[in-house]
């Protein structure tokens, strides 16, 4: 086989698995206010392990999101959401990936 059907073939299937299971590029952010909330960064990331969605969800650090007066502050799906526990952040990922 040559070289060239192979690199066409390996694209072909690449293509058709990641438009099979959606995965590959699906991943979300859950933006963490790193200025008020780093603490709540690791916390988090366990939460996310424990609940099998690390090819779901990556945790990014960043600048204050605008709700200073209330830590933790996460951004997840273009809502900002304060006073955020890990219980509060295990309640909407259930309800965010059921
Ligand atoms: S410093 Fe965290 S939301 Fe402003």
């Amino acid at each position: 086989m040559g070289k060239r059907l192979q690199i066409f073939l390996g694209s072909l299937l690449f293509l058709f698995w990641v438009s099979g299971t959606g995965r590959a590029f699906a991943v979300e952010t859950l933006s963490i206010c790193r200025p008020c909330s780093r603490d709540f960064i690791p916390v988090a990331e366990r939460v996310i392990e424990e609940m099998g969605l690390t090819a779901e969800i990556s945790v990014k650090a960043t600048s204050c999101l605008g709700a200073c007066a209330t830590p933790a502050v996460i951004e997840f799906r273009d809502t900002i959401y304060g006073d955020m526990d890990e219980a509060r952040l295990r309640t909407m990922l259930e309800a965010a990936f059921p």
